[in-house]
């Protein structure tokens, strides 16, 4: 390592955005290697809106690995981090700045720590994907500050061993997670299935009702699920692969009334899913549900989609802009946020709809 002070630090900082599944990821086959029961379909959100901000530092004045998430420093002890962290490390190459006078090659990654510094602009563990953004973050800050030479599948390999929704979030635009068939995990990839400009009529309009922490997290949420459910089994082997060829086939030809449809019934099997487990699980607010189901029954076909993660809130997919100006006010209409009402705030999938609104 040449460098003439040991007090340097070498900084680098990435941004990722969110994905929320339109066919969802919910159990695991392996929970070590993070292998799924079924594939998924996600869109992956505007990065300006929510996002994650991760900066890593390296310096040899850091003696252990040291992690803040939104400002508090977390455990880097849990299985996930610690693998994430080692298969980046195992990458590193040679890194050179010229201007600091910094040398580190392949071997000194070895013996180096890192501290991470991470914040969400959106509620953490609230349902939002928020492990998704992170892990994804995570791993392209660290593999940029140790010159990982991988291609993005690789990365979204490794993100997804940090959390399974991560590996989908390292691509814009519709994302299939492929579940695959190999037993160690080789086969288990995310692919773009279309650019972020091939549907922009969309508009995603996220509901915020609650910021609190989420009682149960995805990962044992799901882990009771697999275990009690026998729901689970049918919507794996029967019902999701038919799905996921549906909502392709209406992703690429921008069939609203097919995406729509696919889209809250699959959000709903998955929440009817979180009941049949034992003990049950509730995610969801149901009154959005009621207001959109009675708005798309009232028209000629169907004008926004909702879908749910794991948490209550709301990911609201207008079919255009007009409709989402339209969304927006009824929102406001049944859900002021001066009032005592479940909706706290909203956040906008795009700034100037909240003009049309006035
Ligand atoms: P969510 O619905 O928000 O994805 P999960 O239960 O799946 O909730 O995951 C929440 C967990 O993800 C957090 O407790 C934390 O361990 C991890 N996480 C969230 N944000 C980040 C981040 N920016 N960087 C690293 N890990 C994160
Ligand atoms: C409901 O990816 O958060 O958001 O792999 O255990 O970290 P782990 O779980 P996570 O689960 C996401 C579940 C979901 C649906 C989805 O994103 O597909
Ligand atoms: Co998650």
């Amino acid at each position: 390592m040449a460098c003439e002070s040991e007090k340097w630090v070498l900084m680098v900082t990435a941004q990722t955005p969110t994905n929320i599944a339109v066919i969802k990821y919910w159990g695991k086959r392996d929970e070590s290697l993070i292998l799924p029961i079924n594939d998924s379909i996600s869109v992956t959100l505007d990065p300006e809106h929510l996002c994650t901000t991760t900066t890593v530092a390296v310096s040899p004045s850091f003696d252990q690995d040291r992690m803040w998430l939104n400002g508090k420093e977390i455990s880097l002890s849990g299985g996930r981090y610690q693998r994430c962290l080692r298969e980046i490390r195992s990458r590193a190459s040679d890194v050179e700045d010229e201007k600091k006078g910094i040398k580190i090659t392949k071997k000194d990654w070895e013996n180096l720590h890192v501290h991470i510094a991470s914040y969400n602009n959106f509620p953490t563990a609230a349902g939002l994907a928020s492990s998704a953004a992170g892990f994804a973050c995570l791993v392209f800050s660290l593999a940029k500050l140790m010159n990982v030479k991988e291609d993005q599948g690789k990365l979204s390999a490794i993100a997804r061993q940090g959390s399974g929704s991560a590996c989908r979030s390292l691509y814009g635009g519709f994302v299939k997670w492929i579940m695959g068939k190999h037993d160690d995990g080789s086969d288990s990839i995310a692919v773009q299935l279309a650019d972020e400009k091939h549907w922009d009529d969309l508009v995603i309009v996220i509901a915020v009702v609650s910021s609190r922490q989420k009682e149960t997290s995805s990962t044992s949420g799901m882990r009771e699920s697999v275990e009690t459910s026998m729901l689970i089994k049918h919507r794996a082997k029967e019902v999701v692969p038919k799905r996921i060829v549906d909502m392709e086939e209406a992703i690429k030809n921008r069939d609203f009334p097919s995406f729509a449809h696919l889209a809250c019934a699959d959000s709903n099997q998955f929440h009817a899913v979180c009941l049949d487990t034992c003990p049950p699980i509730f995610y969801m607010n149901d009154t959005i549900i009621g207001c959109v189901e009675k708005w798309n029954r009232s028209e000629e076909s169907p004008q926004v989609a909702y879908t749910f993660d794991a948490g209550p809130n709301a990911v609201l997919i207008a079919r255009n802009r007009k409709v989402a100006a339209s969304l927006l006010q009824r929102l406001l209409f049944h859900f002021p946020p001066s009032s005592d009402a479940d909706l706290s705030s909203y956040v906008i999938g795009d700034k100037s709809i909240l003009q049309d609104v006035g």
